[in-house]
């Protein structure tokens, strides 16, 4: 597919991903087909409490975008506008899935733009069949032994179950005979 941005482009797609899905994915590859050089960036000071410590997630997107050369994957902390001037980003790339994430993403474009008036938001809308997703789902469904395989890579799949397994508690409930 052709570069429809003239070169020297940069974004940053910044997010919290615990854990990156496929939608998230599909996402930084579009971001790829338009800008030249796209970071994905992790916060690690948001208000959430993330699962997964923020090397894991960035070691899970990693593995999730190998081969697509002008990705990079980091971590980033504070303002998500002086990340992107450091960064000399053109552009902050968000997903957009549903009317609902709308008004959200549009206060957060316009207080980033107040905030730094050379960066914009470009939205980018992931294929269809992701629309539903969010981690909170993925998470709850391999908290409880669902399969997460239509959603997330098999090495993000096999990270949950791994951190789930390892939170069991011990809490002596009778096992059902
Ligand atoms: N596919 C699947 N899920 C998607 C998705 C896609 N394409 N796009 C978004 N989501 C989900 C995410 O998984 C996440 O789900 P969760 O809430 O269950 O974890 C949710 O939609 C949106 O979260 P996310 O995209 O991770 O963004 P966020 O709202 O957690 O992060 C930051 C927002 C980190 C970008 C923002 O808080 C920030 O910039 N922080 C830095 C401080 C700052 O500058 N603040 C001022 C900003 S105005």
């Amino acid at each position: 597919m052709s570069k429809l941005i003239t070169s020297g482009r940069t974004a940053i797609y910044p997010g919290t991903f615990d854990p990156v899905t496929y939608g998230h994915v599909d996402v930084a590859k579009r971001a790829a087909e338009l800008f030249d050089r796209v970071t994905i960036c992790v916060a690690v000071n948001t208000t959430k409490t993330p699962l997964f410590s923020g090397k894991e997630r960035v070691g899970m997107i990693e593995e999730a975008v190998k081969g697509i050369e002008n990705i990079g994957v980091e971590e980033f902390e504070g303002l998500l506008v002086d990340y992107a001037l450091k960064k000399k980003a053109n552009a902050i790339v968000r997903g957009l899935r549903a009317v609902s994430d709308f008004e959200y993403e549009f206060q957060m474009a316009l207080t980033n733009r107040k905030l730094c008036k050379n960066i914009d938001t470009v939205f980018l809308m992931p294929h269809e069949k992701y629309t539903y997703l969010n981690s909170t789902i993925v998470r709850e469904i391999a908290r409880f032994g669902g399969d997460v395989s239509e959603f997330v890579p098999e090495h993000v799949k096999i990270k949950l179950t791994d951190k789930f397994r390892d939170a069991k508690p011990e809490d002596g409930r009778k096992q059902p005979r």
